[in-house]
């Protein structure tokens, strides 16, 4: 017997009604193997040799075993003081998720009531709209200003002082734009309003150091979140492991909405190899920091339109329609970004940055394909 049709079974359950009118995240994730991945800002070497001992080394009993996360907030905690990330942490001020996005869902879902409201920045990172549009809450979205795309820094100080908003959502480094703010002035508007909860997506903050961690008191403000993954530069992207870190009481509230088992063994176990061996993360985010250099001077010398500011990732517009240009790179073997449906960069190719070599041979592709006249 076939499925039957809608009409056929009336009576059927209906979600929620924002989950009625929700337009989900979907992202182009498949057959991306073996070719150069420059759309996902991934690292692309993979993760220290350490963390591939540590995975290799799980005995088989703990497959069956529910996960442990003893050690793993002691041992971010480590890794971030060592870094000078962080004058000192408490484990209560950590909270573990799988992946960022999963802390981004559970901030949402904690605290977004039907009809509060959302005020982020455009184009940013996809994930925030549609886990607004869950919860029933209303977004803001304030451009980014000017051919520069610079925060739009006196807009959103407006907004938080006018609306006093339930959340207010940076992504620092922004991803797609490359675009940075400094920390102070985030505190300032954690300040303005002390019902908005601040949340700073700081996923690439590794290529610009403009952390807030380093320059906040979490015991005296509790309304700011700093949200950092394993998954770019450490490599761990497939395992899914990001951290939320801020005041015990905002990671009591997000943790409440999460599984007690969200975060597998083989995450725990790479995380923990991972966090011990900084200085394969930190060659790697000079590596790219090289590379970026490189290609900047090829885009200089060539007239290339493009942007590119913080992260490990710039956009470039290119002369032919950006999806045939998307599409004869990927037949070339690599991987970039259209934009397409972005606001205010359509038009553009978003491409991850690598190694000197890899940029090398995207960029002999691309000069190719897109600069022959
Ligand atoms: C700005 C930003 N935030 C969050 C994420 C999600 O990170 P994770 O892999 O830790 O879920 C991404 C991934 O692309 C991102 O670019």
């Amino acid at each position: 017997m076939g499925n039957l049709t809608p009409q056929q079974f009336p009576d059927r359950p209906k979600p929620r009604v924002e989950v009625q009118k929700l337009h989900g995240y979907t992202a182009p994730l498949e057959g991306r193997r073996n070719l150069l991945r420059l759309d996902f800002n991934e690292n692309t070497l993979g993760p220290s040799p350490l963390v591939i001992e540590a995975i290799r080394n799980i005995p088989s009993n703990h497959i069956s075993i529910y996960p442990e996360y003893n050690g793993l907030r002691e041992g971010l905690i480590a890794n971030l003081i060592s870094s000078k990330s962080c004058a000192d942490l408490s484990t209560d001020q950590i909270g573990i998720f799988n992946g960022v996005d999963a802390a981004i869902h559970a901030i949402f879902h904690a605290y977004g009531n039907p009809s509060d409201q959302l005020v982020t920045t455009t184009p940013t990172f996809g994930y925030y709209t549609p886990c607004a549009h869950m919860q029933g809450m209303e977004i803001l979205a304030i451009p980014y200003a000017g051919v520069e795309m610079s925060f739009p820094f006196q807009k959103i100080k407006d907004a938080v002082k006018t609306n006093k908003p339930k959340l207010l959502l940076i992504c620092n480094p922004n991803n797609p734009t490359g675009t940075r703010l400094e920390p102070q002035r985030i505190l300032e508007l954690a300040a303005l309003s002390p019902h908005t909860l601040v949340v700073v997506d700081e996923l690439y903050e590794a290529f610009t150091g403009d952390s807030v961690l380093p320059k906040v008191d979490l015991n005296k403000v509790q309304n700011l979140l700093i949200l950092r993954s394993l998954s770019k530069t450490a490599g761990l992207a497939g395992l899914r492991i990001g951290f939320a870190i801020g005041n015990s009481d905002i990671i009591e509230n997000i943790s409440r909405v999460t599984g007690p088992y969200d975060i597998n063994s083989f995450a725990v176990i790479a995380a923990l190899a991972a966090l011990k061996d900084q200085a394969y993360v930190d060659a790697y985010v000079q590596e790219v920091l090289q590379a970026k250099d490189w290609v900047k001077h090829q885009l200089i010398k060539r007239k290339v339109h493009h942007h590119m500011a913080g992260g490990n990732y710039f956009l470039l517009w290119p002369k032919n329609k950006s999806s045939d240009v998307e599409e004869s790179l990927r037949a070339a073997g690599i991987l970039v970004r259209d934009m397409k449906g972005k606001s205010f960069i359509e038009g553009a190719l978003r491409v991850s940055i690598g190694t000197t070599k890899q940029m090398n041979y995207f960029w002999d592709s691309f000069s190719s394909i897109d600069l022959t006249t």
